[in-house]
């Protein structure tokens, strides 16, 4: 089975009747999506970007869709990510410029479900991505001139395919793909969120004893928590 399908399904069991779901963002949640889309379950389904709350209403599931204001908790959010440190403390995530709204559901759910593939899972973050930071537009120069000052690496604009200039959010803002030069962790989540015109970056860390990373694979699943 295709590994991530195999993630998706597992992370099934952790959806209920009554539930609220945050839907987070990407490929790996298209399958998820597929899935609830052939169960039904009565659940209601708060969506992390227009793209995923696109697909989820392609599927038939427009009548579940609700926005933050209109649900007064998470039960469950259910997300994909670019990488997963090994002891599943720290993530990145916002390959789809999606972070901001996916660490508001995540960080708001009583319980987060990772759904990855294999390929994601790395002894030190970042390994391979880079780490988006979403930036309000005007402060974008001064935004990727502290982070290359202060904290070393490289930070470039994010330019759109399709269209020309800067890869707009969600939001309104723009993305910065930030290259460090060492490991990131909780304390430069703290560190870059204090810059002023960052809105959030793509570290995701310390979600405790709520978190369980499934991992799907050629033959299976397994569970780090
Ligand atoms: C969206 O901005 C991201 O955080 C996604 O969750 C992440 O890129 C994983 O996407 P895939 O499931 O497509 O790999």
């Amino acid at each position: 089975m295709d590994p991530r399908m195999a993630a998706a399904k597992r992370a099934m069991d952790y959806i209920a009747d009554g539930m609220v779901v945050g839907l987070g963002s990407g490929t790996t949640m298209y399958r998820f999506v597929d899935l609830l889309s052939h169960v039904r379950p009565r659940v209601l389904l708060v969506p992390t970007s227009v793209d995923i709350e696109q697909y989820a209403a392609r599927r038939g599931l427009a009548d579940l869709i609700r926005y933050p204001w209109q649900v007064d908790r998470i039960d469950v959010a259910v997300d994909g990510a670019d990488e997963v440190r090994s002891d599943g403390r720290v993530l990145i995530k916002g390959g789809g410029a999606a972070l901001v709204r996916e660490k508001i559901v995540d960080y708001w759910s009583r319980r987060f479900v990772v759904i990855v593939d294999e390929s994601k899972v790395v002894d030190r973050v970042p390994t391979n991505s880079p780490v988006p930071v979403e930036v309000v537009p005007y402060a974008w120069p001064v935004v990727a001139h502290e982070i290359e000052s202060e904290m070393c690496g490289e930070a470039s604009l994010r330019r759109g395919t399709g269209k020309l200039g800067p890869v707009v959010t969600d939001n309104g803002n723009y993305i910065l793909d930030w290259r460090p030069c060492n490991e990131v962790d909780d304390n430069t989540e703290r560190a870059i969120k204090g810059i002023p015109g960052v809105v959030d970056s793509g570290i995701f860390a310390n979600y405790g004893g709520r978190i369980t990373v499934v991992v799907g694979t050629g033959g299976g699943v397994y569970l780090i928590e």
